[in-house]
């Protein structure tokens, strides 16, 4: 009988800049006497990360959702946009909060991702972009969507919340769609604490975006149009500055986790786990499996309880799926029989605990535990 974790191990443990460093960050920061308001820190890391992502041109914002709903804004979106429903709540409500309808398409069973044969039979008169997602950092078919959206005048806005240094044949993710949007909430691999950017190829479109972000308001002219505060702050903008010289490392550190955890794991029946994609650069921001209870002896549920039993907190992510969120669940988009793959995976998928602070043996316990529990002589 294995023993519990005498902790517990949490799926992800934010990636901390060097207090020492951090606190000379902070004195400059009292020296400048500016804390918000487009300051020196948050120039500073536009211009790091532009050139980091490979982006024409950034803009940070106070999270990922602000950035999402202002992307929408920006390209001035209406009516429907073709969305997935495999994704974090924020994907859809970006949409809502515009009054824009989200269309659910279902998605690739090997990937996640949105299925892009499938995106054509969904456009309508209403439909004015779509917002698929890199789902776990794994891009989507950006060429078929491209095709897609170039053939019926749409906009493409990447959520690429879980993306942040992914390449696709050496070309970086934020090269993709006309907006791409990254989250820096410290669950991710990189991260300002709270924080997200957009990153554009058009200059205007940046323009407008740091304008809504400010209340609607330009330097020129004055108000000009309805924004809101979507502002980072100089004090996460300066951890942010700090951990892109981390996060080479941590990324590195990801990799090797993910990798014990594919020879641990592998041949186990019932457990499926992703693998890399050769022309991608990974950047392993979370490992997932996938439990098919005829095989390995517990259904998904059960395993996440039991696993809570030995103290590993693992993460049903993304379950429920947003389409059956009461808020959109009556939508025709959303109906079970039109998604049955995002509906499946919603019920079979489990992250286990990964960050770059995790030790070996961590790992191995949690897979000989997993094993255990489907009955495997360990
Ligand atoms: C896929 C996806 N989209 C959007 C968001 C929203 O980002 P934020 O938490 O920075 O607002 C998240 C955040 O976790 C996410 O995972």
């Amino acid at each position: 009988m294995l023993k519990p974790f005498a902790k517990p191990v949490y799926i992800i443990q934010p990636l901390l800049p060097d207090i020492d460093e951090f606190t000379k960050m902070i004195k400059i920061i009292w020296e400048s006497n500016q804390l918000t308001n487009n300051g020196n820190m948050v120039k500073q890391l536009e211009g790091e990360l532009s050139s980091f992502l490979g982006a024409d041109y950034l803009s940070v914002f106070s999270n990922g959702t602000v950035a999402l709903q202002l992307a929408c804004k920006v390209l001035r979106l209406s009516g429907e946009v073709i969305t997935t429903p495999f994704t974090f709540s924020a994907t859809a409500h970006s949409l809502t909060w515009n009054n824009i309808k989200p269309v659910f398409c279902d998605i690739l069973e090997d990937t996640f991702n949105i299925n892009p044969d499938l995106i054509e039979s969904q456009i309508t008169e209403h439909t004015t972009a779509i917002m698929p997602v890199h789902v776990f950092g794994i891009p989507c078919d950006v060429e078929k969507i491209e095709q897609i959206a170039n053939k019926h005048g749409l906009k493409v806005i990447y959520d690429a919340a879980h993306a942040f240094n992914v390449k696709i044949n050496d070309s970086p993710i934020a090269s993709f769609g006309d907006i791409s949007m990254f989250s820096f909430h410290s669950t991710k691999i990189y991260h300002t604490i709270e924080g997200g950017a957009l990153t554009f190829k058009d200059p205007y479109l940046k323009e407008r975006a740091d304008s809504l972000r400010n209340f609607g308001t330009r330097e020129l002219d004055g108000f000009y149009e309805p924004g809101t505060n979507g502002k980072l702050n100089e004090i996460q903008a300066a951890v942010g500055i700090l951990l892109l010289k981390q996060v080479g490392k941590e990324i590195a550190r990801r990799k090797e986790i993910t990798n014990l955890y594919r020879k641990l794991l592998d041949n186990v029946s019932g457990i499926t786990l992703n693998r890399d994609i050769e022309y991608v650069t990974h950047n392993y921001p979370y490992f997932v499996i996938r439990v098919e209870k005829s095989e390995y002896g517990l259904s998904r549920d059960e395993l996440y309880e039991k696993l809570k039993g030995y103290n590993i907190i693992s993460r049903k992510y993304f379950y429920p799926l947003c389409s059956n969120f009461q808020c959109y669940k009556d939508i025709p988009s959303a109906s079970k029989t039109t998604l049955p793959v995002a509906n499946k995976i919603a019920e079979t998928v489990l992250a286990l605990p990964l960050h770059g602070r995790m030790v070996d043996s961590h790992v191995e316990k949690i897979c000989a535990i997993i094993k255990y529990l489907g009955g495997r002589v360990i």
